[in-house]
């Protein structure tokens, strides 16, 4: 009897409390391209091969660009036993070759998949077969899953993620689980054990200050997703992630929105998913995806995201505290005139909001790069007097004297 009560407790033991999430994983935002914005539904296995090849030709994998992640539509049928396989047309060498193509290159492999019983374009969802989807998933190899909420009536997120990230860790293989919810069941309250980013939005559109009416739901301008973001810098840190959604650098934007976009998901400390595509980037867009500068300010390892300290007609002032003592500063011009700056730092005491970081220039002198124009400005004793110009940025990172 008492070997029977023994066996049955290490049964619930090991089917509960030693699931968890992968801990190790996304101790800096991940960095990617997803099919997603560009693609859509057209995504077969040439596309994800040349996005690969493009990565590290375009000098992306070297900037630190990891995961090449295949969003919806890439889905065949289950088979009789449950088992889902990729498309057959679309990817005739199926899914563990193309995983496996995509390793070979250095990088990492996502996919996607949703926690209903079909995806948002309708394909076959996970609902009720999470755990051998999460095996599949192992068995070919994928180190990342984006795992989306439609079709998912009568189920409760919380639950249904803590599912996938039981069934991923279950198989054994560590995988990044990426939370789409869309920010609807404010998964920054409980998803920081359960996965190691969640979106906090609606989906993004290549625009700079539009909403596009789909009916029932909206897709979102840069500044809008921006200002959504406000009171949740204090849930995302190291392995959980606050995400405002995949970029659209290299879609269509104009290059000063494309840099203000990009360097304001770098102060976010936010997931750098690539949207474009990786074949026919511009040298202007290569450059804003690859500057090192400001991908080093998203990567920094306290992980901490910038806070709004000022705004003023259509000006901002994002602060960032930074590893060892450093600060990274943008000034971001939303509106559609020329903005002259006086700033006198000694004026200003910056204090976080959140946590527990003072700037304060009264005390400490600090040296000033511009980061996209690439050069050492004067120190913070002496008035920063320069332009910003419309729909753009100055970002700057202070070092310690
Ligand atoms: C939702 C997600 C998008 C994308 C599509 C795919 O809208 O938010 O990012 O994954 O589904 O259908």
């Amino acid at each position: 009897m008492k070997t029977k009560i023994y066996i049955l407790l290490a049964l619930l033991l090991s089917l509960n409390s030693f699931a968890q999430k992968f801990e190790e994983l996304a101790q800096t935002p991940p960095m990617g391209w997803n099919t997603w914005n560009k693609f859509g539904c057209e995504v077969d296995e040439d596309l994800i091969k040349e996005a690969a090849d493009a990565m590290v030709s375009s000098g992306m994998k070297d900037a630190g660009y990891e995961y090449i992640v295949i969003d919806d539509c890439w889905h065949g049928e289950r088979d009789e036993d449950g088992f889902i396989s990729a498309n057959k047309e679309r990817f005739p060498s199926g899914m563990k070759a193309l995983v496996d193509y995509v390793h070979a290159k250095g990088l990492k492999f996502g996919i996607y998949s949703d926690a209903g019983g079909t995806t948002c374009a309708g394909r076959p969802g996970s609902r009720g077969y999470e755990y051998q989807d999460a095996l599949t998933y192992s068995r070919w190899g994928v180190d990342y899953l984006k795992y989306d909420w439609c079709d998912t009536d009568g189920l409760n997120a919380e639950g249904a993620y803590t599912t996938m990230r039981n069934a991923l860790y279950e198989a054994e293989r560590p995988i990044v689980l990426s939370i789409c919810e869309w920010g609807q069941n404010e998964p920054w309250e409980w998803a920081q054990d359960i996965g190691h980013l969640w979106r906090t939005t609606g989906d993004i559109y290549n625009c700079w200050d539009c909403e596009e009416d789909h009916g029932d739901w909206s897709s979102w301008g840069v500044l809008q997703i921006l200002d959504m973001q406000e009171g949740i810098r204090k849930y995302a840190g190291p392995g959980h992630w606050n995400d405002p959604d995949m970029m659209e650098v290299g879609n269509g934007m104009s290059t000063s929105e494309d840099r203000a976009h990009f360097s304001m998901w770098a102060m976010l400390a936010a997931p750098l998913m690539a949207g474009n595509d990786l074949n026919s980037m511009s040298k202007k867009t290569i450059e804003i995806l690859t500057n090192k500068e400001m991908i080093a300010i998203n990567q920094d390892s306290l992980g901490v995201q910038a806070f709004k300290y000022q705004a003023e007609d259509g000006l901002e002032i994002w602060v960032k505290p930074l590893a060892n003592g450093d600060w990274a500063i943008t000034f971001l011009n939303r509106s559609d005139n020329e903005k002259t700056l006086n700033f006198d730092w000694k004026k200003h005491l910056i204090e976080d909001p959140d946590f527990d970081y003072t700037l304060n220039f009264q005390q400490e002198e600090f040296q000033v790069n511009d980061i996209w124009a690439n050069k050492n400005l004067k120190s913070t004793r002496k008035e920063l007097k320069t332009i910003v110009h419309p729909h753009d940025v100055l970002s700057l990172r202070l070092s310690k004297k």
